[in-house]
C-alpha cells in the first residue's frame, strides 16, 4: 500500500466514520514502532514531524528520509505529515523531501494573515499534488518548547470564508483540546464541533489527543473529526515503561534494553489509540 496522500486518506475515513491517528515521532525508534503498530492492525496511519519538535530531534531531514523509506516499504497506507509547520521554507523542504501531507499553522496569526501564509503554502503544495492542513483558532498547551495559554475556539462562522480563501484541504479546530498534558479535565464544546462539520466540507483535525477519554474520542469521531494527533500519550507510555525497568533492578538496565523497551510502548499505544479511533482493519 505504501505511501498515499493525506486527503485521499482522510477522505476514506470521513465516508466511514472512523478516525486515523496522527502519530508524531522523534526518531527512527518511534517510526518504526507506529508503522509497525498500524501493520498488526491493518490500520491507516499518519505520521508527523512536527516543526516544533526538530529541537528534539539528532537531523529532522535525514528522520524524514528514513520514515518515508519505511512508509514506502508499509503494508499498509501511510501518510508522512509535516506537523505544525511554521516556517515556509522549511514546508517547502518537506515538499520536496516527499512527504504527502503537510500543516501551515497560523493559528496565533490574526485572522487576515493566517489566511495569507496559508494561502501562500497552498499554492505551492497544490502544484505539488500534496494536501495542506491549516488550522483556524488557538489550540492551548505545551509542545516542545512552546507553550502558551492563548486558547481560541474555533469561531464556526468565519470557517467557509477561511476555506473558501485558503482553500485549505483540511483544517484543525479548536473546541477546548490542548496539547501536551491536561492540567484539568478537557471539557469539548461537541456543539460546535457539529456546526463546524456542517459548514466546513473539508476533513477536520483534533490536535492534543491525548489524556481525553475514550468517550470523548468516541464523540469527536462521530461528530465529523477524522485525523486525531496524539503525541503527549506515546511519551508517557514510553517513560512508564522506562520507570518500570529501573525499579526492576538498575544494574541490568542497559541502552539496547531502554531503546527496545520504550519502543514497544510506543507501539502498543498506538495499537490502542488505532483500536479506539476504529481504524484498525481498514488498511
Ligand atoms: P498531544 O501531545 O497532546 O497528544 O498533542 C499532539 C499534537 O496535537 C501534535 O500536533
Amino acid at each position: 500500500m505504501a505511501l498515499i496522500n493525506l486527503k485521499e486518506m482522510l477522505m476514506a475515513a470521513d465516508k466511514e466514520v472512523y478516525g486515523v491517528g496522527a502519530f508524531n515521532t522523534l526518531n527512527l525508534e518511534m517510526s518504526k514502532a507506529i508503522i509497525d503498530a498500524a501493520e498488526e492492525e491493518r490500520s491507516p496511519v499518519i505520521i508527523q514531524i512536527a516543526e516544533l519538535l526538530f529541537q528534539f530531534m539528532p537531523d529532522w531531514e535525514v528522520l524524514s528520509a528514513a520514515t518515508l523509506m519505511l512508509a514506502h516499504k508499509a503494508k499498509v497506507p501511510v501518510v508522512v505529515h509535516l506537523d505544525h509547520g511554521m516556517n515556509y521554507e522549511n514546508i517547502v523542504k518537506a515538499m520536496r523531501l516527499g512527504f504527502s501531507g503537510v500543516m501551515i499553522d497560523g493559528s496565533h496569526l490574526s485572522f487576515d494573515e493566517n489566511v495569507r501564509q496559508t494561502k501562500e503554502v497552498v499554492k505551492t503544495a497544490h502544484a505539488l499534488g500534496i494536501p495542506v492542513e491549516a488550522e483556524l483558532g488557538t489550540v492551548p498547551g505545551e509542545e516542545g518548547l512552546y507553550n502558551t495559554q492563548n486558547t481560541v475556539m474555533t469561531d464556526a462562522m468565519l470557517v467557509k470564508e477561511f476555506i473558501g480563501l485558503t482553500e485549505a484541504d483540511v483544517l484543525a479546530v479548536c473546541i477546548g483540546n490542548v496539547h501536551g498534558n491536561y492540567i484539568k479535565t478537557p471539557c469539548l464544546d461537541f456543539n460546535r464541533l457539529r456546526e463546524i462539520k456542517s459548514i466546513a466540507g473539508v476533513p477536520l483535525v483534533l490536535h492534543g489527543g491525548s489524556g481525553l477519554t475514550d468517550e470523548d474520542f468516541g464523540c469527536c469521531i462521530k461528530l465529523g473529526i477524522n485525523k486525531v494527533n496524539i503525541f503527549t500519550d506515546l511519551c508517557n507510555s514510553a517513560l512508564s515503561k522506562l520507570d518500570a525497568i529501573y525499579e526492576e533492578k538498575r544494574e541490568g538496565v542497559s541502552f539496547p534494553k531502554i531503546l527496545s523497551v520504550t519502543s514497544e510502548a510506543v507501539k502498543q499505544e498506538a495499537i490502542k489509540k488505532m483500536r479506539l479511533f476504529g481504524s484498525s482493519g481498514k488498511g
